[in-house]
């Protein structure tokens, strides 16, 4: 069944107390729970619905009487109870469950031997039946109890009230109570053989917390840094939005088998051990980046989430969209303000503005699903993000702050709507926000188009601002959204200030786009200037303009704005790249051009640039942004061909300052994971990639010292990934290297198999197959499946989109397989297709056919007959 936004009613019945007993057993878990209901005074009781999937019922007791089968229904989903009495009462609930056999890790499930649960979206009715949904808010009260050899840590929500043995049994209890109302997907609880990490924190009012991170025996050492990003996390949320933490305990479990990244469960956050553990051996500087994001985004939902939480599913970006706006800006703070910008454009740009072009695109505020969790995507969170941003653009950051004031202080405690959000943004402001709005609920990458025009003769500049935004399913027509545009005018000297400016929508260097059509003039100027448009990235478009090369290289020298710098030099390769790629389809040779050359050395040998900063500017644009440039009959094959023909270009070109940079930017000094230290690796490995792309035997040999002689991950994964992408003979040898010294590390063997599955060449395919029966490979862990089938289909597109299809018919095994046993993962594997309708004929063809084979399997998951449906559509 289809749910509709416009179908909200409140629940007819309200959960004040929930008190759980829950007797861990390995097969067979019982689960007593005793919930206070009454009748929602906003127009509710009646008869009861309560959620319950794949449950076992053992009994039903309504206010201390047992129901017999003839009082209540039961079905597939839930349980009714018709006659209800339309006062307060307590329902009494036995469920049992076996956790070992829970595959699809939603509900209560097992992860190497740990108890664990996963309730978000829609999994607490997998534990008992209950009203699962986010707007029953309830105080929980948690017993559990486990053998206390198998589980001597027991946690759960909230703060630990008491703890005993069960004398003459072996076994042990622990309770805890969490004070704050909230949603069932924010329960958790934990038991097993865990390591404790611990720590306090002093909060600006002086409350200490305990801080624990529990993960398996043996890796306590690698927490560290994770419990370092919690503290700095918890400090930066009272600085910037005056934000405490409300318990008396913070704890964080690392599972190794987790389907999403981490979940911010109140008081017990669960995470992807992926994001917990690291130590310069094992990890690179982009794990420790996403550890400190997502420790701070999951302890951020403490207050946009779990204190305000969302009325319903379809206000996902009430909260994810906030939260990773803030982790952002917490990443910004921690690290380097525009080059953590262009890596969030970067990856909003391959991931977002790809889905939002494909049959997968929706609003930021979906309309309706059949399936919730398959609405976890890059729109509700990036671009999420992006909405939270562009209002903070336009109202500017006191009323940005005040609004956020507002919110916490009149939602508290409440289950909020997006109107309820910015109402209160309206109410700071003094704006109208109706037009804003539409962010929320028109889907597509909005197009604007600039046309400037030098007028000489009246020393002016006249620019004509267009908008429009393409057809996405459902959506044929768009009304004219309001986009801020931060700008500036560049001129030989730098930034330069019209005497006069006309026309609509200008305050300082910020442009509201509001109309289809805006022209602005400016007015006494010294010489024609360089629009820089979207500083910053401003709003989350797609921005053409009809600037040549010459005028984007002069703004890459001068602009002012490092992000429009950086995007200026993108600008001309994403040029060069959908130029070449044509020529190489067409079987001729794609052009050079020295100017792009001469700038891209310039920028790299920059050394008033920060070293990051650099290495952004060395990365070329995706082949994702490319095939989004040329938007029709993609052909990746010829993609790659172009990206290796430019890299060969740059390393043969710029090979004297590839090589010094290379020499220069050596690190003296034991491994750390600070942004500085990281900069510099990422610009030193950068140039080398870029030099032993040309195939030369002395620089691949420098590749392969580099790789023998790392002392940490991020430069020996560095090495290993160059030489195998080079199709270095050293490749075998290195490859081997590596799995011998980490053969007993699943999560860097991981990196191992990546590096693999998106290896160029026809042979990755078979290599994949080969690798599926890796004694480390395990199609019910996803992060093994990621690691190899994931990386494979969506980062791998000139293997995967093979012309013969073979790479889509193994996806479409794989997942249908996997669906089996998780649907969640399944579907997600298989949005890799998202793009399948802009790819040239032949492909375009295949992966219709392996789309159509699966649609036509019996007894497909809600989850993927959900994405291939809409795939197909
Ligand atoms: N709320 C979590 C986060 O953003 C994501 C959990 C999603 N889980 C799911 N099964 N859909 O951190
Ligand atoms: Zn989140």
């Amino acid at each position: 069944p289809v749910i509709r936004l416009e179908d909200y009613r409140p629940p007819a019945w309200l959960v004040d107390t929930v008190e759980m007993d829950v007797r861990l057993d390995p097969a067979r878990t019982e689960i007593l729970t005793r919930l206070a209901i009454r009748p929602n005074p906003a127009g509710g009781g009646g008869p009861l619905r309560l959620d319950g999937e794949d449950l076992e019922l053992v009994w039903l007791k309504l206010d201390g009487r047992r129901l017999a089968a003839g009082d209540y229904r039961l079905d597939e989903s839930g349980l009714s109870i018709a006659s209800m009495p339309d006062t307060a009462a307590v329902l009494e609930i036995a469920t049992a469950v076996d956790p070992s056999a829970n595959t699809r890790l939603m509900g209560l499930y097992r992860s190497n031997g740990i108890y664990c649960t996963q309730c978000e979206a829609e999994g607490f009715r997998r534990i008992t039946f209950y009203p699962d949904r986010p707007d029953v808010l309830a105080v929980f009260t948690v017993r559990l109890e486990a053998d206390k050899v198998a589980a001597p840590v027991l946690l759960a929500n909230g703060n630990p009230v008491e703890s005993g043995d069960i004398a003459g049994t072996g076994r042990h209890y622990a309770v805890w109570h969490d004070p704050h109302p909230k949603p069932c997907y924010l329960f958790a609880m934990v038991a097993g053989d865990l390591g404790r990490v611990g720590d306090t924190f002093v909060t600006a009012s002086g409350r200490t917390v305990d801080l624990g991170i529990y993960v398996e025996r043996g890796k306590e050492d690698r927490c560290g840094y994770a419990m370092d990003a919690l503290k700095r996390s918890m400090r930066w949320d009272e600085t910037a939005f005056g934000r405490e933490y409300d318990l008396d305990v913070f704890n964080i479990v690392a599972v190794s088998d987790f389907n999403m990244g981490a979940m911010e469960n109140k008081g017990l956050n669960i995470f992807n051990d992926k994001y917990v553990l690291a130590s310069p051996e094992t990890a690179t500087d982009a794990d420790y980046a996403n550890i400190e994001a997502i420790i701070a985004h999951e302890y951020f939902h403490n207050w946009t989430g779990n204190r305000i939480t969302c009325r319903d599913w379809f206000q996902l970006c009430l909260k994810e969209g906030l939260t990773v706006f803030r982790d952002q800006e917490f990443s910004a703070d921690m690290r380097s303000r525009p080059v953590e910008r262009i890596a969030d454009v970067r990856t909003l740009k391959a991931h977002q503005f790809v889905e939002d072009a494909g049959p997968l695109a929706h609003p930021v505020r979906p309309e309706s699903y059949r399936e919730i969790n398959n609405f976890y995507t890059a729109t509700v969170y990036e671009k999420g993000a992006e909405v939270i941003r562009m209002l903070k653009v336009l109202i500017g950051d006191a009323a940005f702050r005040a609004g956020m004031d507002l919110y916490f202080a009149r939602h508290d405690g409440e289950a909020a709507t997006i109107e309820d959000f910015l109402a209160c943004f309206a109410e700071t402001s003094g704006r109208d926000l109706t037009q804003f709005k539409l962010w929320y609920s028109q889907s597509g990458t909005p197009e604007v188009t600039a046309t400037g025009r030098w007028d000489a003769s009246t020393s002016s500049y006249e620019l004509t601002l267009e908008q429009s935004c393409p057809p996405t399913p459902g959506q044929p027509v768009k009304q004219p959204m309001v986009i801020p545009i931060r700008f500036g005018l560049i001129g030989s000297g730098g930034d330069m200030q019209p005497a006069v400016v006309e026309g609509d929508g200008v305050t300082g260097d910020l442009i509201e786009l509001r109309a289809a059509r805006q022209r602005i003039v400016f007015r006494g100027l010294a010489e024609r200037p360089v629009p820089s448009l979207l500083r910053g990235f401003s709003a989350p478009v797609k921005l053409t303009t009809n600037l040549d090369d010459d005028d984007l290289l002069f703004a890459a020298a001068r602009d002012s704005d490092p992000f429009n710098r950086w995007q200026a030099l993108q600008s001309v390769a994403t040029r060069l790249l959908t130029d070449a790629q044509a020529a190489i389809r067409a079987g001729g040779a794609p052009a050079a051009d020295a100017r792009f050359l001469a700038s891209l050395r310039r920028t790299a040998e920059s050394a008033d640039l920060d070293p990051a900063f650099r290495a952004q500017a060395l990365h070329l644009p995706t082949q994702a942004d490319i095939a989004r440039d040329i938007g029709r009959e993609v052909d990746p094959a010829a993609i790659h061909a172009a990206e290796d023909w430019l890299r060969g270009l740059i390393g043969a070109s710029l090979a004297d300052t590839l090589r010094a940079l290379y020499g220069g930017l050596a690190l003296n000094a034991p491994y750390t994971p600070d942004a500085a230290a990281a900069g510099r690796r990422a610009l030193r490995n950068a140039a080398l990639s870029l030099l032993s792309a040309t195939g030369d035997a002395a620089d691949i040999e420098m590749a392969e010292r580099h790789f023998r002689n790392a002392d940490n991950m991020t430069d020996r994964l560095a090495g290993l990934q160059i030489l195998v992408r080079a199709g270095a003979e050293a490749a075998e040898a290195a490859l081997a290297a590596f799995h011998d010294r980490y053969r007993d590390d699943p999560l860097v063997l991981d990196k191992w198999f990546t590096i693999q599955a998106t290896a160029p060449g026809e042979a990755t395919l078979g290599r994949v197959i080969e690798l599926m029966r890796h004694p480390a490979f395990a199609l019910s862990n996803p992060n093994r499946v990621r690691a190899l089938i994931g990386a494979f289909a969506s980062g791998n597109p000139a293997q995967f989109n093979r012309p013969d299809g073979a790479g889509y018919r193994l996806l479409g095994e794989v997942a249908t397989q996997i669906d089996r046993s998780n649907p969640q993962l399944a579907a997600r594997l298989l949005s890799a297709f998202r793009s399948w309708r802009v790819l040239e004929p032949v492909r375009r063809a295949a992966a219709r056919a392996e789309l159509e084979r699966i649609a036509s399997l019996d007894g497909l998951s809600r989850d993927t007959s959900d994405i291939v449906r809409r795939s197909l559509e």
